[in-house]
């Protein structure tokens, strides 16, 4: 009981942080006004770029995606366009690493796909993207 509303509480936190773009509008904070916020926690998982790629890709993309992103996840029904089936290999050839970087973060309305897919914007490092695209390159087979 306890332990389920601090987690609620945990994540209420994370999404009204998440939410605002500017902490300097002297809006809502409560933090005063020159505290610098407190370095980042590093990423669980000893920061393993590969790791947290494949936990990210359980948490976010297997609902859509598939656990083997053939797109066929609990959350992909009545989806249409539906979500990518990744072990097609003429889709595998006609993408860029680029282009599959792109779209997970920055999601698909920014490449004129289906605004279903979404951005994730908080995936903002490179090794992390790198190591998410190559694991959807690996589930084409290579
Ligand atoms: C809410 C469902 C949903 C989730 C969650 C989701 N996707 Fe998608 N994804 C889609 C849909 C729908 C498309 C198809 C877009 C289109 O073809 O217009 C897509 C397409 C893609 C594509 C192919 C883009 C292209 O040009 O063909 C890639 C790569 C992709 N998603 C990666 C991911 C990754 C990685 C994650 C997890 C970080 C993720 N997606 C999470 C729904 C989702």
């Amino acid at each position: 009981m306890n332990r389920r509303s601090l987690t609620l509480a945990i994540v209420l936190t994370a999404a009204a942080c998440g939410g605002s773009k500017s902490d300097n509008t002297g809006g809502g904070t409560a933090s005063g006004t020159a505290a610098p916020a407190p370095a980042p926690t590093p990423p669980a998982g000893g920061g393993d770029p590969t790791a947290k790629a494949k936990e990210i890709f359980s948490q976010r993309c297997v609902p859509c995606h598939g656990t083997e992103g053939k797109g066929d996840g609990v959350a992909s029904k009545g989806l249409t366009p539906p979500p990518r089936n990744f072990s097609d290999p003429a889709w595998q050839a006609s993408v860029t690493d680029e282009h599959i970087e792109k779209i997970v973060h920055y999601g698909g309305a920014a490449v004129g796909k289906s605004p279903a897919m979404p951005a994730n914007p908080d995936l903002s490092d490179p090794a992390v993207l790198a190591a998410l695209r190559a694991h959807v390159r690996s589930l084409g087979g290579k």
